[in-house]
């Protein structure tokens, strides 16, 4: 049985496969309500619906596989129609905090090629202000202790994301520091900040980015559109 999370997540995530139209390039975004939103669009898929994704992690690629979603990728195609994804929080204005799964990166770059960005969330996911979810920051694995001094001196305190007692890797083989900040108030500069310091590749920090956000909640979705 699905707890409650779980269902808003699936409410979500099937409501954007739904809106999925027939031809449609699609970013495939990672984690678990992109589950959802993977299952129902391969569902279509077997009724007819005509699309091909770009999976922005090896887990999305082996759902899209599973549930077989035609895949494609950028030697292929120049845009992507919509990206749908997950995230961590989301703020009033549709500002972001991605990476939970450490597929950031990945997730950027869909998103940036994409006309239109699409967030699936549960309730649990939406905030005020963004920051009571540690930033995750990917960095290059050498000299990575020198990037966490410079990302400490913007005035937080990181953790390096492990997972069974290893280094997490992601899977551009890089490594992922959890950074608590506090609140942030200018999401959109810190990124910046944070974009200046050499050996880091991306953050979690997705600001105005979004164009919607459906939530999902027991029964029904809200939908919150730029
Ligand atoms: C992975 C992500 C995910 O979208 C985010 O962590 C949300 O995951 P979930 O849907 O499992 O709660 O950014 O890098």
């Amino acid at each position: 049985m699905l707890g409650e999370k779980d269902i808003g997540k699936k409410l979500a995530g099937e409501q954007a496969a739904n809106e999925v139209q027939d031809g449609m390039k699609v970013g495939l975004g990672s984690g678990s309500t992109v589950y959802w939103m993977v299952k129902r669009l391969g569902e279509r898929v077997q009724q007819g619906l005509k699309v091909e994704g770009i999976p922005s992690s090896n887990q999305t690629e082996q759902w899209a596989k599973e549930f077989g979603v035609p895949l494609t990728d950028f030697s292929q195609v120049d845009y992507l129609d919509v990206t749908i994804d997950g995230a961590d929080e989301v703020d009033e204005n549709l500002n972001l905090i991605k990476g939970g799964g450490g597929a950031l990166f990945r997730e950027k770059v869909i998103a940036e090629a994409a006309k239109k960005f699409v967030i699936i969330v549960d309730q649990s996911k939406v905030v005020t202000q963004l920051g009571a979810y540690p930033l995750p920051v990917e960095v290059l694995p050498f000299g990575w202790e020198m990037a966490a001094k410079s990302i400490e001196a913007l005035g937080c305190a990181w953790k390096l994301r492990r997972r069974n007692n290893e280094i997490f890797v992601t899977d551009n083989g890089n490594y992922i520091l959890d950074c608590d900040f506090g609140m942030i108030p200018n999401p959109e500069e810190l990124h910046k900040q944070l974009k200046m310091i050499v050996g880091v590749v991306e953050t979690g920090l997705f600001a105005n980015m979004a164009d919607k956000v459906i939530i999902g909640g027991q029964e029904t979705t809200k939908t919150i559109e730029a």
